[in-house]
């Protein structure tokens, strides 16, 4: 039996990676960094599935080059990077990775909240830089922050991670309010219209994948209604916020801080705004960043290719119309 080809972009953490091998010819990218775009379509000529990751850019032209191609499995939750429609044209199932890193980014989110708000980064490179003298000791505004417990939270969005937010926000007493475009009914959460969200939260939390209709969400316009010395992150997609209207509130003293981990474009340019300013922490989309959900990301995206490669719908299947016909 002609064993099909599965490419996989990067090597896999995780337990199930190594049962790929006898249910198909795998092909683990192993250079160093990113796979590049040119070495993508090259090695798709020939595929069957590809296991991706979410720097992988499936666009038409690159779904293009992969014309034996019947199935996709990215390791992440997001889809964004995925020529979608494409796909579900060709009958292509598409899989992800949801659930197994709900805690562990809402983790992220409230770390950044915490450091951004207690000025944290600001805090440890003053240290570090041997600023903190005798003469600059302690002072009644000395590093003084923003107050957590018992502020007001603001969730744009309302799925698994953002409910989770909402859970370790109840711990530090905050009153939290979330708009969701369908009004999900969450313990200790209060369903608002999005302008109340932006209006009268202390700290904004985005947390909606990013589509054409939630891109630009967090719009210039929309951080103007926030509320003086709020302060914004964003652990969604970037490209949800605009990046410079962010820049130019956190600049103008608008907002006191933001906590970013996912950009307009990543890795970050040296011209982005945000790199300026220590008002804003930052990190390079580390979100699901821990070894054990990581791990289980790889198993979920390794079973979902088992699956296809079976013949059976993927356990997590994106776009489960292509099963239908
Ligand atoms: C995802 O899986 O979409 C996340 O952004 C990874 O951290």
């Amino acid at each position: 039996m002609i064993m099909k080809k599965v490419l996989v972009t990067h090597p896999l953490p995780g337990t199930r990676i190594h049962d790929l091998s006898s249910h198909c010819n795998e092909l683990v990218w192993r250079g160093s960094g990113l796979m590049p775009a040119s070495t993508l379509r090259e090695e798709l000529a020939d595929c069957q599935g590809l296991i991706c990751m979410l720097t992988d850019r499936l666009s038409a032209d690159v779904l293009a080059c992969a014309p034996q191609l019947e199935f996709v499995s990215s390791m992440s939750v997001g889809v964004d990077h995925v020529d979608v429609p494409v796909l579900s044209a060709r009958g292509i199932a598409l899989g992800n990775t949801p659930g197994v890193l709900v805690d562990t980014t809402a983790d992220l989110a409230f770390a950044l909240l915490l450091a951004a708000a207690r000025r944290v980064p600001e805090a440890d490179n003053f240290v570090r830089q041997g600023k903190w003298s005798e003469h600059n000791a302690w002072s009644p505004e000395f590093f003084a922050g923003k107050d957590v417990s018992g502020a007001t939270l603001g969730l744009v969005g309302l799925g698994a991670i953002s409910q989770a937010v909402a859970r370790r926000a109840a711990g530090f007493g905050m009153d939290v309010l979330a708009w969701n475009r369908t009004a999900r009914h969450v313990a200790n959460v209060r369903n608002v219209i999005l302008d109340e969200v932006l209006e009268r939260s202390d700290f904004i939390s985005v947390h909606v994948a990013l589509a054409p209709d939630t891109r630009n969400l967090i719009s210039a316009a929309r951080i103007a209604q926030m509320k003086p010395g709020a302060v914004l992150i964003n652990t969604a997609r970037g490209g949800i916020v605009d990046e410079r209207a962010l820049a130019e509130a956190l600049l103008g003293g608008h907002l006191y801080a933001a906590g970013v981990d996912v950009f307009e474009r990543e890795p970050l340019t040296a011209d982005n705004p945000l790199l300026e300013l220590s008002n804003v922490v930052l990190a390079p989309h580390i979100g699901s960043a821990t070894q054990i959900t990581r791990a289980r990301m790889a198993d979920l995206a390794v079973d979902n290719a088992l699956a296809a490669l079976a013949g059976q719908p993927m356990p997590h299947c994106v776009n489960p119309e292509v099963y239908k016909s």
